[in-house]
């Protein structure tokens, strides 16, 4: 009986030992697929750089609604067309500003190619204070 108890306890162990690296792998996939975007595709990745150093966040949350970013991105972490962006901080503001200026050229798995490609040509300003906008989604 008690060979029989622990024999069931090491297969769970091992089950268990199976879960945490299923789940540790399936959490820093998105990152490392970004990370290889970025060393396959060296020419198109540049680091943008911000002009400005004073944000306004009561313009960024206007913009946010009038350039339409809220038809399609929750402040929360669901789905609209495109993902929440609760938390979008951590993934960096270069990335962040990449994501808005060039939004087709690294497509977040999971996801189609549906954000307008227009945002560059807006005022770098608005933009500038969009991101310290949605930074604060948390
Ligand atoms: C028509 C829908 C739509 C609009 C409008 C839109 N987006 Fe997106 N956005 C998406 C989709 C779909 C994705 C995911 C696909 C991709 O990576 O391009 C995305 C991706 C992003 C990402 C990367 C998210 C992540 O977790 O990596 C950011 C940041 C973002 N959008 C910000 C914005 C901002 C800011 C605006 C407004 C200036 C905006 N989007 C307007 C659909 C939209």
């Amino acid at each position: 009986m008690n060979i029989f108890l622990n024999k069931y306890i090491s297969i769970m162990r091992i089950l268990l030992a199976i879960m945490f690296l299923f789940l540790f792998v399936s959490c820093s996939k998105a990152n490392e697929n970004y990370e290889n975007y970025i060393k396959n595709n060296p020419p198109k990745y540049e680091e943008v750089i911000f002009y400005y150093d004073d944000f306004d966040i009561n313009n960024g949350e206007k913009k946010f609604i009038t350039l339409t970013c809220s038809n399609c991105h929750s402040r929360e972490d669901n789905v609209i067309i495109g993902p929440g962006l609760k938390n979008i901080y951590k993934k960096g503001d270069n990335y962040i500003l990449r994501s808005i200026l060039y939004p087709d050229e690294y497509i977040l798995e999971g996801y189609k190619n549906l954000m307008p490609n227009i945002y560059k040509n807006e005022s770098r300003k608005d933009i500038e204070d969009i991101i310290a906008y949605i930074k604060t989604f948390k």
